[in-house]
This record gives structure tokens, sequence and C-alpha cells, in this order.
């Protein structure tokens, strides 16, 4: 017979101990058999339910319906048993476990698979350029997207309205009209003024590389993006030349390209360095001879060569900024490069569209994983 709640008679206190007790045994069985969650769920119900529950019942029965003069003691019994009936309930609740009775798991099932994702093209070209640098001792180095116009340009040698700023497409931050020309903040065009926030804080000599995102004001096509990767390096000694420069860059492109690769230095103007020059290697695609079998090579345009970096030695001039950290340019010397990541990324995967780079289609990423 599934328990009922008495009407009660006799309130005195062992009479309403005496039920109180009947009441937990019951709903301790009760609670014994609770197997699935359909069990646990019609359990708890029967005794918690605020409108028919045993519980509202108890309340009913014994509190509000007990005479006057037993109401105090009726009120400390019911409230212990409500206190211990939540217990039962919760307790069966946490178990939780009875389910798995009835239930089976079946543990040679396969698990939910979860795709492992895969490192983006850009960025592992960028870790490859990196690394190499990293073998011949650079370091790495960063420095804000977000950049003023005194690192972007008039530390590296471009006078204010210097034709040379026009051949970066700069994104300037709105409104700040009434900021000094200098402060201006700008979108940085290139990872260039990362040379002199390094020299800044660090006193020669300095072997760095700095990776990171630039912006231009290009629209998007298949080869320009207005956000797209450079990798900048800097080294400045007591005696570095040019040798120096064409040593390191050559060895760089050999163990990224491959051992059989050439290199081509021709002249060329950056106004942070002097002289200047374009690198070009003989294209990996086609190994220099600007023909895939009779058909043209297509990356390098047919000429054999593919440009690479613009590179220089360091102009006094930009030394003269930094010039009371220990960069005296009587005394010292550097030469410095910048890299187009995303390029090389394109060639390198012969991916012709750079706006699959940041499209952010996983079907296209899946092919590097
Ligand atoms: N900052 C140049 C650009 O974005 C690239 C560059 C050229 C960097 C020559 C250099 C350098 O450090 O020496 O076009």
């Amino acid at each position: 017979m599934p328990y009922t709640v008495p009407k009660l008679t006799d309130y005195s206190a062992p009479a309403l101990e005496k039920a109180a007790n009947e009441c937990i045994s019951a709903c301790t069985a009760e609670s014994a058999q609770v197997r699935t969650d359909a069990d646990l769920k019609s359990f708890r119900d029967r005794w918690m339910a605020r409108k028919q529950g045993i519980l509202t019942q108890i309340n009913d029965r014994w509190l509000k319906d007990a005479p006057k003069e037993a109401k105090r003691e009726a009120g400390i019994q019911v409230n212990a048993l409500k206190a211990r009936i939540t217990e039962l309930v919760e307790a069966a609740h946490a178990s939780g476990a009875p389910a798995l009775d009835n239930e089976c798991l079946d543990i040679s099932l396969p698990g939910v698979r979860r795709p492992i994702g895969a490192e983006h093209p850009v960025v592992k070209t960028s870790n490859e350029i990196v690394s190499v640098f990293g073998k011949l001792g650079y370091s790495v180095a960063e420095g804000p997207v977000v950049e003023t116009d005194y690192y972007n340009f008039e530390a590296l040698n471009f006078p204010p309205d210097h034709p040379a700023r026009d051949t970066q497409d700069t994104l300037f931050i709105a409104g700040q009209q009434s900021t000094p020309a200098r402060d201006r903040l700008l979108l940085r065009t290139h990872t260039s003024p990362v040379q002199i926030r390094t020299m800044e804080k660090m006193r020669p000599p300095v072997r760095i590389v700095i990776p990171g995102k630039v912006h231009r004001n290009d629209p998007p096509d298949a080869s320009h993006s207005p956000m797209f990767h450079q990798i900048e390096g800097l080294a400045v000694d007591t005696s570095i030349t040019f040798g120096d420069l064409k040593g390191t860059l050559d060895h760089a492109m050999k163990a990224l390209f491959g051992s059989s690769v050439r290199t081509h230095f021709r002249p060329s103007f950056f106004p942070f360095t002097e002289p200047s020059a374009e690198l070009y290697v003989t294209c990996f695609i086609c190994g220099g001879k600007g023909k895939r079998g009779y058909d043209p090579c297509r990356p390098c345009k047919q000429s054999g060569w593919i440009e690479v970096l613009g590179c220089g030695m360091v102009d006094p001039n930009v030394f003269e900024f930094v010039k009371d950290n220990g960069y005296d340019p009587k005394k010292v010397s550097g030469f410095a490069f910048g890299m187009g990541v995303d390029r090389l990324a394109l060639l390198k995967y012969g991916v012709d569209d750079i706006q699959l780079f940041f499209q952010g289609d996983v079907r296209f990423f899946e092919q590097f994983g």
C-alpha cells in the first residue's frame, strides 16, 4: 500500500513523532525503488510537488489543522520532517546512477571526433622565416599595429610631405586634426617602425626579426589585401657591411627555398636605407628557366626571377633618432630588410588568390592540415 498522509487526532509530541517516523520510513523505502530517470521524476513529484505533494499535504493536515495549543510543537516536528524528506529526495537525485541498472553503456562506440586545426599557411610561412633567422642568432621583436606618424615615417627618414610617403597608401585614424603631426595615429604600413622601437630599448649590437600585420589602403583583389604580413630584419654592430647583408640573405634564401636558388640584388630606393636594394631569387617554381615544359611560368612572369624583399644599409639619418642609446652613426653600421610574407606563402603553396587566406573557409584551410 503506498503511503498516504493520515489525519491526526492526537497532536502530542510523541504522537507527532511517531507519524513523522512512519512518513520518513515510507519515503526511504520509496527512494530505494528509484531506478530510471522517469522513476526519479515521479518520486520527486509525489513528495515535493507544490500543489498535491506529500509535504504540502502534511503542511495542511498536521500544521494548519492543528489546534492552537499544539501549533508550536507541530511546527517544530513538521519543519524537521520537511528537511529530512528534502534530503532523501536530493540524495536520490545526486546518486543518479540507478539509471544504469536498466540502460547499458556501449564502451566500444566511437567517441565524438573533433577536427584537428591546421596552422594558417601565412603563420606557417612566417614561422619558417623566423626560424631560419633564429638559427643565425636573431631574436624576435614585436610592435604595435596602431602606430604614430613618428615611428612609421618620421624616424625612418620620411620627412613631412616627402613624396615617398605617397608610395604607401596609409590608413589614418580619423579625427586627429588637432593632434601634432608626429603623434597622429595610423595603421602601420610596414614593420619597419619596430626597428626604431627596438633601438630605443636595446643598445647595440642587435640582431632581430620582426613579424607582424600591416595595413594599406589597397582595394582587395587576387594579389592585394588591405591587411597583410611582413617580416622585418635588423642587424646593427660596429662593422657591418653590405657584404654581411648579401651573405646573410643569400644563406636565408637557400634555407627557405632550397640550396639551388641563386640570389641577385638590384639597386632601389627606401628613405631609411642607403644604399638600398631589392633582392631577387631564381624562380623556385621553374628553376629560373621562365618556362615549365612548353608553358610560360606564371609566378615569375617568365623572367626566371622572383622579387622577395627590400633591403639596404641603415641610413645614418635613422641612427640619428636613436643616437643617445648608443647608435652613433660614426661608430655603428647595420643592415635592414623587409619582406611580404603573404606573397611568399602564395608562391610556396601555389595559391592564386590572396583573399583565400583571409576568408576563413575551412575547406581551403583543411588542405594545409
Ligand atoms: N618597409 C619596406 C616596405 O614595406 C620594406 C623594406 C625595405 C624594409 C627595405 C626594410 C628595408 O627594412 O631595408 O616597402
